[in-house]
């Protein structure tokens, strides 16, 4: 029986870049004969305006019963007056949830003919080739309490819970360890071990499940000291293991060092490798509806569903592939064009189609 495909648009460029990716993917079912189908389901913003809500009843349904999920981006301005409860990104944050996706890998690498488009210098950031894995069900995203409530004095109050228990700590410092294990050994885990209590926890388990892998060497960083080495010598680290939160916003830093946001894909796995894949970016409402947003995140996540739940390495690889010769030949989305000899500004389609041609 053919695998199954969800497939979830979602909002803004969503549909756009979604579009191109499954271009993608129907070239590579066809000329490397995959049993794979798939279909449409809603998610976001677009199941708000569809059916009242962000996560539908039908598609969490549709969502357990596939092998493996495809999701643009959800939110946008049209939704965010609506109660937290309501909002588009609950429809991602319930998928994540409901089938316990708690890892999540974003890995950042600098295509050579980028190396102008990142605004780092370009020797800070030749060679890039780093990995995010981000604890993604837990943390401060889903801990409770939470909420706003009015004070005796009748001044309203915020709150949210840094959480972690031990196993949901183990559970992610082993898929950063085995990821490690498989690149070059070395593992930085970043906390904010000097004030929160849930990360002092955090580093303990790190240190105890090191036991474990001898043949990796784990450190220790700061979440604030992350960020500014991020940028100031990014090439220092192998993987990187973190929180929901810290793990967000580091991606999101990682991603610039390789051009642009629109060039970062990912994976988020539950303890069955059923993953759910998207590019980190959102729902870009600034350019949303212009065709120019750059498909690149998404056909890459693609590669990455081909490869951690499909079980087709080889496609996955050609895509890869596929990908760096478009670059090659000179062709950019507005996000990663530089005025450049040989190279070319084109449209979220032209670039789709250029991949689907390189194949
Ligand atoms: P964003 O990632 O949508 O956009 C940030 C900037 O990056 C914008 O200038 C945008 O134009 C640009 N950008 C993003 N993706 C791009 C692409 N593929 N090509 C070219 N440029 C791209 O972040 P934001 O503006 O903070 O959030 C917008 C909405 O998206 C919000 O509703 C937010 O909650 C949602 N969001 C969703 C996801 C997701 O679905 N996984 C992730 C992040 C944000
Ligand atoms: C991401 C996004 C989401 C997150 C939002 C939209 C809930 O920013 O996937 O990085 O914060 O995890
Ligand atoms: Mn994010």
């Amino acid at each position: 029986m053919s695998k199954q495909i969800l497939v979830l648009p979602g909002d803004g460029i969503g549909p756009e870049i979604v579009a191109e990716a499954i271009k993608v993917l129907a070239a590579v079912k066809d000329k490397y004969q995959l049993a794979i189908d798939w279909q449409e389901g809603l998610v976001g913003g677009a199941a708000i305006d569809a059916e009242g809500l962000p996560l539908p009843e039908s598609t969490l349904a549709q969502a357990k019963a596939a092998d493996a999920i495809l999701l643009g981006a959800v939110g946008g301005p049209k939704w965010d007056q609506l109660e937290m409860a309501k909002r588009p990104e609950k429809g991602l944050l319930g998928l994540r949830a409901e089938l316990q996706l708690f890892g999540n890998l974003r890995p950042a690498i600098l295509y050579p003919q980028l190396a102008n488009a990142s605004t780092l210098k370009p020797e800070v950031v030749a060679g890039l080739d780093i990995l995010i894995v981000r604890e993604l069900t837990g943390g401060i995203y889903f801990g409770q309490p939470r909420g706003i409530k009015t004070l005796e004095n009748g001044e309203r109050q915020g709150f949210n819970t840094y959480v972690y228990s031990e196993s949901e700590i183990r559970r992610i410092a082993k898929v950063a360890f085995e990821a490690a294990q498989k690149r070059q050994g070395r593992l930085c885990s970043v906390d904010k071990a000097n004030v929160l209590e849930a990360t002092v926890l955090w580093r303990e388990v790190m240190e105890e499940v090191a036991k474990d892998y001898p043949d990796v060497e784990l450190s220790h960083m700061y979440v604030d000291n992350a960020a500014m080495q991020l940028v100031r010598a990014p090439k220092q680290f192998d993987v990187i293991v973190t929180g929901n939160m810290f793990g967000d916003i580091l991606s999101d830093a990682a991603a610039m060092l390789t051009g642009s946001i629109g060039m970062l894909p990912s994976a988020s796995l539950n303890a069955e490798s059923k993953g759910m894949y998207e590019p980190i970016h959102g729902s870009a409402p600034d350019i949303a509806g212009k065709g120019v947003a750059n498909p690149l995140a998404t056909i890459l996540s693609i590669a990455m569903m081909l490869r951690y739940s499909l079980g087709y390495p080889e496609p996955a690889d050609a895509i890869e592939v596929a990908v760096k010769q478009v670059l090659a030949d000179g062709l950019r989305t507005a996000d990663i064009y530089t005025e450049e000899a040989d190279t070319r500004q084109v449209s979220t389609k032209t670039m789709g189609d250029a991949v689907v041609a390189a194949l």
